[in-house]
Order: structure tokens, then C-alpha cells, then sequence
């Protein structure tokens, strides 16, 4: 084994978390494009590589951020608006079961009591939501999409791929937040960055570098350990 190799990957995997407030610090075009390139080889179902990468800068990101925040602030203040900015497809369960909820919640809460947010805080919650549609003032956003004709594995490899942009970006100095959070705002995102019809808008990400003073970036999420979810089968 290449202990110095294992201990890199592993470096970069374990240091990798989702980071929510950027400096206002631009990514270097070739650094970006290597990232993608790296994250390319990652694996699909008969090597389909079925996701498309859009990505989001200047005046393009302040005109995406400036339509989605508007639609949630007005749905903010008139939360019937809703049902025009359904998702395309359900990300979460309807029925939430534990441990997975509680997990959720503490996840929240968590985040929440760091940024000193009380239950029935609605305004500062709506605040730090609406945080999300500013990209966290990462200075890049990546829309990843597939084609709809593609089934359900597609949204695995698009995964693995996403995984990858994260990872590559770790390694060299840049962080990343995944974003399922523009999806309900789809409509709104495919029609700034015309999307063709036939493309499905898997996720977000924000992508820059890491506000080091920020306190949400001190927040860092627990995992269950190994052997709670792992069954060796005789
Ligand atoms: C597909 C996906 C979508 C996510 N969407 C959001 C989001 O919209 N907003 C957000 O702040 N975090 C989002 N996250 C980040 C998760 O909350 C985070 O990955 C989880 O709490 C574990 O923390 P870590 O990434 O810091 O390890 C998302 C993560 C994934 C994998």
C-alpha cells in the first residue's frame, strides 16, 4: 500500500465539508476547468456520463441570484406562491422515519444554534435560507443537470461526478456547498441559464474559497460509525 497516497486521499475526503460563507476571492479559470476534468472520470452506469455542468459567474450569478431571491422573498410573503416552485423531483421523503429525521434535525439545529437562531426565529431562519440563493457569496455556482430521458441510475452517476467536483476543489485550497436548495426555484434556473427541455436540474453547488473568519464554517457534522452501518455477512 502507498501510505502517503492513502493518507492524502483520505486528507482530502475527511476535510471536505459543506462550507457556507466565501470570500470575495475569484477561482482561476484553469484551476475550474481542471477540477471538472478530474471529476469527469468519474464512473457511470456503461460509461453514459450522463450530467451536464453549468457554471455560474459574474454578471450571469448576480442576475440567477437576484430572480431566485426576489421568488423567495415573495414567497416569504405570500407562502401560497409555493406550489410554482416545486421541485422536479422529490429529493427528501414525505414521511420522514428515524433515525433519519432525527438526524435532520439535529443536522439544523445544529447549524442553527451556532448562527444563535431560536426555534419560531422565522425571520433570521428565512434569512439564512435565502443565504443559499446568494450562493453564500461563493464567486462560482455550478448547476448540474442530466438528460430527463436518462432513469433513475443517472442521478447516482451525476453523484459520483458532484462527489469528484468536491473533492478536486478540496484539494486544491477551495471549498464547496451542495445545493438541492435551487431546485425548487428550477424553472427560474433553467430559463437564466437556457437549459434545453430536455435537461433536469439535479442540484447546485457553491464553490469559492472559505471565509475563514465566518462561523459557520466551524460547523462540522458527526457520522455514524463504521460499524454501525456496515453488516459483514458469513
Ligand atoms: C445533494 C445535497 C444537497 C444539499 N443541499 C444543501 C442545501 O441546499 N443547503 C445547504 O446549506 N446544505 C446542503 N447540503 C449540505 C448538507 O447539509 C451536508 O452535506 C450535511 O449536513 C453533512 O455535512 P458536511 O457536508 O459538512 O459534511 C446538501 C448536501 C447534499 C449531499
Amino acid at each position: 500500500m502507498d501510505q502517503l497516497l492513502a493518507n492524502a486521499v483520505d486528507q482530502v475526503i475527511t476535510s471536505r465539508h459543506s462550507v457556507r460563507a466565501y470570500l470575495d476571492k475569484p477561482v482561476c479559470p484553469e484551476i475550474l476547468k481542471d477540477i471538472l476534468t478530474v471529476a469527469s472520470r468519474a464512473p457511470s452506469g456503461t460509461n453514459t456520463q450522463p450530467w451536464k455542468v453549468y457554471v455560474v459567474q459574474g454578471k450571469k450569478r448576480a442576475e440567477l441570484i437576484r430572480q431566485v431571491c426576489d421568488a423567495q422573498l415573495q414567497m416569504f410573503e405570500k407562502p401560497s406562491l409555493a406550489e410554482h416552485h416545486q421541485e422536479t423531483f422529490a429529493y427528501y421523503p414525505e414521511q420522514w422515519i428515524s433515525p433519519f429525521i432525527d438526524r435532520r434535525r439535529e443536522n439544523g439545529w445544529g447549524l442553527y444554534g451556532l448562527l444563535n437562531i431560536q426555534k419560531g426565529e422565522k425571520e433570521k431562519m428565512a434569512r439564512q435560507q435565502l443565504r443559499n440563493y446568494e450562493l453564500f457569496d461563493a464567486p462560482v455556482g455550478l448547476f448540474f443537470t442530466v438528460n430527463k430521458a436518462m432513469g433513475i441510475g443517472s442521478k447516482m452517476d451525476i453523484a459520483m461526478m458532484i462527489q469528484n467536483v468536491m473533492l478536486a476543489a478540496k484539494a486544491r485550497g477551495l471549498d464547496t456547498c451542495p445545493q438541492a436548495a435551487w431546485n425548487h426555484f428550477h424553472k427560474i434556473v433553467s430559463n437564466t441559464l437556457h437549459f434545453p427541455e430536455d435537461e433536469e436540474l439535479i442540484c447546485g453547488m457553491a464553490l469559492g474559497y472559505a471565509d475563514p473568519n465566518d462561523i459557520v464554517n466551524t460547523f462540522i457534522t458527526p457520522r455514524v460509525p463504521a460499524e454501525e452501518f456496515t453488516v459483514y455477512v458469513d
